[in-house]
């Protein structure tokens, strides 16, 4: 199937082949594959209405509750028809603001008949088993990035096989794949701007430990019919209630990673997608709690991890929540280097300068698309026509490989490295 409007070519990118041998004038490059898939059990026409349901209504949860909203607004024919948390007060604040019905537990949630596609916007462990759920119930899923949790590998490729074996329509919220600004950086690259690419450096700052992006609504909450603990620890280890766990589960190693697994999907997804990349051969990682050592937090404040791809390629990702001061990422061929200014990595950046090895750099404008209301759409437009999304699970099974191996040599100081054949990661 061609790429259309509402499903463009994932970036323009290098393609394997073109990428190792390279010339300056390589026309060999591909958009995202987008090979139609099997239909769904119950079709929908192109008019036909999707009945959405959401589980986890927290921040981003409720945000996207809002992009649905506004895409009903605008005529989409969709319904909110169901939503879920673990957490009672959360749950009735969206169902009272959509009008939905209100479901304590996502099993319930998909056994609606009326729900077509779920997004998951719950703490990253419950990502992959609630969509392996969600898809052997006979869902489309929109899942929230990270794909999974650093101890998933294995489950990130059941969720890569159970989506495959069932044809359904997996969207992973890497919402930059819908950003038509990355776009151009891959046009730059396959008009020979910088040569050969070998080096990527990049790096996400920010202040603040998570705190205040994680606060306690009520520090006297307690497991009950209102607070499902259960259901919140899923398959992690099963430890007493603890309410910062519940609450403020980004600091804890059991339920989330620290920036590489939070983070680093906004900054790497972009140059995976638009070099076609798939498994790194090795990673190393370092960093740890240099600041931030409140709340018995257990997750870095501190990550850097390199990562070498078999096409000759390194990619080093750096960050601190200590500090927000901002580097250029820049990408160097042995052509030049392309340095990419103000970006928000998931919608854009204000504009990129080339700076060829000889002469004048020059600076081209870029842009700030609404990337998530863009990726929705696609998703949209894909559980109807059956394609492949921008953000397929494939793709997010490399991203998470990736992520996985960072982790795993961070937190056992070893050299992470991936065995193709037997698609295995090797510490
Ligand atoms: N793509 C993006 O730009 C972006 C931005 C923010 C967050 N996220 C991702 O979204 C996810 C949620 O992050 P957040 O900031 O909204 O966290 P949050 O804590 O605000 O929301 C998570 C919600 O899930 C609920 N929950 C816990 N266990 C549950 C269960 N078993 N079933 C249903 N609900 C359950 C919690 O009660 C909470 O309301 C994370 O994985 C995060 O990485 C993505």
């Amino acid at each position: 199937m061609m790429p259309s409007k509402e499903n463009p070519p994932r970036f323009t990118r290098v393609s394997r082949r073109k990428f190792i041998a390279s010339t300056a004038t390589s026309a060999a490059f591909f958009g995202a594959a987008s090979s139609v898939l099997i239909s769904r059990n119950n079709v929908l026409g192109a008019n036909g209405r999707i009945g959405v349901g959401f589980i986890g209504v927290g921040g981003r949860g409720s945000s996207h509750v809002g992009v649905v909203k506004k895409l009903i607004d605008t005529g989409q024919p969709l319904q909110i028809v169901a939503v879920n948390d673990a957490y009672g007060p959360r749950l009735r604040v969206a169902a009272e603001k959509t009008g939905a019905r209100a479901y304590p537990h996502h099993k319930a949630l998909l056994a609606d008949r009326d729900v077509d596609v779920v997004c998951i916007a719950s703490p990253d462990r419950l990502h992959i088993p609630q969509a392996l759920d969600a898809i052997r119930a006979g869902k489309d899923v929109y899942c929230e990035k990270p794909m999974g949790h650093w101890t998933q590998f294995q489950a990130s490729q059941e969720f890569l096989r159970e989506t495959r074996r069932l044809s359904r329509v997996v969207q992973i919220g890497n919402q930059g794949n819908s950003s038509s600004a990355w776009t151009k950086i891959g046009e730059l690259i396959q008009k020979g701007a910088v040569g050969r690419v070998q080096h990527i450096q990049a790096g996400y700052y920010r202040s603040g430990d998570w705190g205040e992006r994680m606060p306690i609504p009520d520090a006297n909450a307690k497991p009950g019919p209102d607070l499902d603990w259960e259901a919140f620890l899923g398959d992690a280890p099963k430890v007493p209630y603890d309410v910062r766990r519940f609450f403020s589960w980004r600091m804890f190693l059991d339920y989330a990673g620290g920036p590489c697994t939070d983070l680093f999907p906004h900054v790497f997804t972009p140059f995976v997608s638009m070099f076609g990349l798939k498994f790194p051969s090795l990673v190393v990682a370092s960093g740890g709690i240099f600041k931030y050592d409140n709340y018995g937090r257990e997750v870095p404040d501190t990550f850097n991890m390199c990562l070498d791809y078999p096409e000759k390629l390194s990619v080093v990702l750096v960050c601190t929540l200590t500090n927000q001061f901002n580097a250029e990422p820049a990408i160097r061929g042995d052509e030049g280097a392309i340095t990419i200014q103000n970006t928000s990595w998931e919608g854009g950046f204000d504009s990129v300068t080339v700076h060829p090895r000889k002469g004048t750099p020059k600076v081209i404008p870029g842009e700030k698309p609404d990337s998530t209301t863009a990726h929705w759409k696609n998703f949209l437009h894909c559980v109807r026509t059956r394609e492949k999304p921008v953000s397929d699970v494939e793709f997010g099974y490399h991203v998470q490989t990736a992520l996985c191996m960072a982790m795993l040599a961070f937190l056992n100081k070893k050299v992470a490295q991936f065995d193709g054949t037997k698609e295995e990661i090797v510490l």
